[in-house]
C-alpha cells in the first residue's frame, strides 16, 4: 500500500451519516470513505426502531419541534431542531431514492411512535429499520467511481496546523502501515462513545475516535455528560448488546416487576411512553430499590402470528436464548446507547476547526438537548450529512493542502504487554459504568476524574513506547472520550435530562452548554 493519498474530501465513518454524506458530494470530487471495521459495522446497521418525520395529516412540524425540545428537557437549539424537523420528511424521500423501502400499509407508511413522541411519526422497517438503510446507502456508494472506500482501516489522529485541518492520519489494519491521508476537506462520521460504558447496546465501533481526536486537535466539543442510557436491553448471559426497540412500547408493551407488578404510573403520567432518562431512572430506581438484576418488558398480550411480522428479528433473537416472547416477559436493563454531547458544529456540520465537518452521532448540532428523543438520531445523521455535503460542494476544490512529515515508527517497538492495554480497557469501562452512571454524584465523578488522569499517564507512556494498534489507539480514545464525559459531569452543577447528580437536583434557571478546555 502506498504510504500517503490525496483526496478532496476524507470521510472518516461509514454509517448513515458517512455514507449518505458521500453520496451527496459532487461527483468530481475525489472521495475517500474510511472505515475501521467493514463498511456495514458500526451502530446504523443495528438500528431498529426506525426515522422520525411528519409525515400524516394529523402531525405537524411545530409538534415534532415541541416534543423534541420536551425530551430534551428545554437545553435543545432551536433554528438547528426547527431546521432537522423541515428536512424530515424529504429525507425519508433521499432515502427511498436510494432504494430504501420503508413498511406500509395500504400504500400509507405505517408509522410508529416511541417515547416523547405525542403522534405516530417513526417510519420504519419492521425492526430492522437500519439495516435496510445501510444497505440501500451501501450499494450506491460501491457504484460511484469516485468514492474510494478503505476497510480496516483505522483513523489515528487528524493533521492540523494553526485551526486548519489537512486530513488524518490512518493505520491500514492488514499492512500495519501508518498512511498520510490528505485532504482539502475532512468529515467526522465516526459515530458514538457508548463502549466507554461496560454495558452498552453498541458496537464495538462506538469507541469515542472522532470526539477524542477533534478534541486532541483543540476542536470544540460540548455536552458530554449527556450518555443516553436505552431502558430496554436484553438481560441475558450470552447475549452482547442486543437491543428490544422502543418501538415495542409504542405498540403497548409495558415494563413489570419479576412479581407481574407495572411501575411505571409511580414515575411519570406518560408511564412506558415517558422519554427515555426518565423511563431509565425509573428502572434503575426500581433495580436498586429492590435488588433485582433486570425488570421485565411484556408484549404478551399480542397475536404471535401479528409479533413475527412486526418484530422479526426481536421475536427471532430471543427464541434463540428459549424466550417466546408471545408467551415470556422479556428480561430487560438499561444500557449506554447514544451519546448526545459532541464535537460542536453549526448547521452546515462545520466545526471550529477549518475545514473539518462533523456529522451524525459524533457531531453535536444542539438538536438532542439534554436527551435524545427516540428515532430521531438517523434523521439527524441524514439531515447534516446532506446540509454539510452541500457546503463541501461549494468550497472543496478552493482549499489549500499542506505538508506533513510521515508518520516516524522510527522510535516504537512492538508492543509485549498487550495485557496492560486489556486490562485498561475494562478497567475504564466498569468505573464509568459503576461511578458515572444513571445516577451520579459529585464523590463518585471526583473519583472516577482522579482514577482517570491516572489512567491516561499510563496510556500515553504506553503510546510513546509501542507501535500503535487497533487495542491501542481505542484504548486511548476511549480514555479521553471518558474523562471529558467526567469533566463535563462536574460542571454541570444541576440535574437536567440524562444527567441526574444526588447532590445538585435542581436545574439551574440559565441554559447552558458544557465546553472542556484541553
Ligand atoms: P455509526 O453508524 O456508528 O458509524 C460509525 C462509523 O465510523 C463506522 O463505520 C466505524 O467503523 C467508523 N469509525 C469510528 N471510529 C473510526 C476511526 N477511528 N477510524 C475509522 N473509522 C472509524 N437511532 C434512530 O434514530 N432510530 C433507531 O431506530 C435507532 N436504533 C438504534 C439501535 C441500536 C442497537 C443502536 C446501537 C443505535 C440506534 N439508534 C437509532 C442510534 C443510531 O443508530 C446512531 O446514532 C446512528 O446510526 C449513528 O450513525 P453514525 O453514522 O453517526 O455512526
Ligand atoms: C429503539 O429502537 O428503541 C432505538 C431507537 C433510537 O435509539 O432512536
Amino acid at each position: 500500500m502506498e504510504s500517503e493519498f490525496n483526496f478532496d474530501v476524507l470521510i472518516i465513518g461509514t454509517g448513515s451519516a458517512g455514507l449518505m454524506n458521500a453520496l451527496q458530494l459532487d461527483d468530481k470530487l475525489e472521495v475517500a470513505l474510511i472505515a475501521k471495521d467493514k463498511i456495514l459495522e458500526g451502530s446504523s446497521y443495528y438500528a431498529q426502531g426506525g426515522i422520525s418525520a411528519v409525515l400524516d395529516k394529523s402531525d405537524n412540524f411545530s409538534t415534532h419541534i415541541n416534543d423534541t425540545l420536551i425530551a430534551g428537557d428545554q437545553l435543545g437549539n432551536i433554528k438547528a431542531i426547527e431546521f432537522m424537523v423541515h428536512e424530515a420528511p424529504h429525507s425519508i424521500s433521499l432515502l427511498e431514492d436510494y432504494g430504501v423501502e420503508f413498511t406500509k400499509k395500504n400504500n400509507h407508511y405505517h408509522l410508529t411512535t416511541e417515547g416523547g413522541h405525542t403522534k405516530r411519526r417513526v417510519a420504519h422497517i419492521a425492526d430492522r429499520t437500519g439495516k435496510y438503510v445501510q444497505d440501500g446507502l451501501k450499494d450506491k456508494v460501491l457504484n460511484k467511481s469516485n468514492i474510494s472506500i478503505f476497510e480496516d482501516s483505522i483513523a489515528v489522529d487528524l493533521l492540523t496546523k494553526n485551526g486548519v485541518c489537512y486530513g488524518a492520519y490512518i493505520l491500514d489494519k492488514k499492512t500495519n502501515k501508518v498512511c498520510t491521508f490528505n485532504a482539502k476537506n475532512t468529515v467526522l462520521a465516526t459515530g458514538g462513545a457508548s463502549k466507554v460504558y461496560l454495558y452498552t447496546s453498541n458496537p464495538d465501533t462506538s469507541t469515542g475516535d472522532g470526539i477524542a481526536m477533534a478534541f486532541r486537535s483543540g476542536c470544540k466539543v460540548v455536552n458530554m455528560e449527556f450518555t443516553q442510557f436505552h431502558p430496554t436491553c436484553l438481560y441475558h448471559p450470552h447475549a452482547k448488546s442486543f437491543l428490544i426497540t422502543e418501538a415495542m412500547r409504542g405498540e403497548g408493551a409495558k415494563l413489570r416487576l419479576p412479581n407481574g407488578d407495572l411501575f411505571m404510573k409511580k414515575y411519570d403520567d406518560r408511564e412506558e411512553m415517558a422519554p427515555r432518562d426518565i423511563v431509565a431512572r425509573a428502572i434503575d430506581a426500581e433495580m436498586k430499590i429492590n435488588g433485582f438484576d433486570h425488570v421485565y418488558l411484556d408484549i404478551t398480550f399480542k397475536e404471535k402470528k401479528w409479533i413475527e411480522k412486526r418484530f422479526p428479528t426481536i421475536n427471532e433473537k430471543c427464541k434463540s436464548f428459549g424466550i417466546d416472547i408471545s408467551k415470556d416477559y422479556i428480561p430487560v436493563v438499561p444500557a449506554a446507547h447514544y451519546t448526545c454531547g459532541g464535537v460542536d458544529t453549526d448547521l452546515d456540520a462545520k466545526t471550529s476547526i477549518k475545514n473539518l465537518y462533523a456529522i451524525g452521532e459524533v457531531a453535536h448540532t444542539g438538536v438532542h438537548g439534554a436527551n435524545r428523543m427516540a428515532s430521531n438520531s438517523l434523521l439527524e445523521c441524514i439531515v447534516f450529512a446532506k446540509s454539510c455535503a452541500i457546503a463541501i460542494n461549494k468550497s472543496a476544490i478552493k482549499n489549500q493542502k499542506e505538508t506533513f512529515k510521515p508518520w516516524d515508527a522510527s522510535r516504537v517497538s512492538a508492543s509485549k504487554e498487550m495485557v496492560v492495554v486489556k486490562h485498561l480497557w475494562d478497567e475504564i469501562r466498569r468505573l464509568m459504568w459503576n461511578f458515572v452512571g444513571i445516577v451520579r454524584s459529585d464523590k463518585r465523578l471526583y473519583l472516577a476524574q482522579k482514577r482517570l488522569e491516572q489512567i491516561q499517564i499510563e496510556i500515553n507512556d504506553y503510546y510513546s513506547k509501542y507501535l500503535v494498534n487497533n487495542d491501542l489507539i481505542e484504548l486511548r480514545n476511549l480514555a479521553e472520550t471518558a474523562s471529558i464525559i467526567v469533566k463535563s459531569a462536574l460542571l454541570r452543577q444541576e440535574s437536567r435530562g440524562l444527567h441526574y447528580n444526588e447532590d445538585h437536583i435542581h436545574k439551574n434557571q440559565v441554559l447552558e452548554n458544557t465546553e472542556i478546555e484541553k
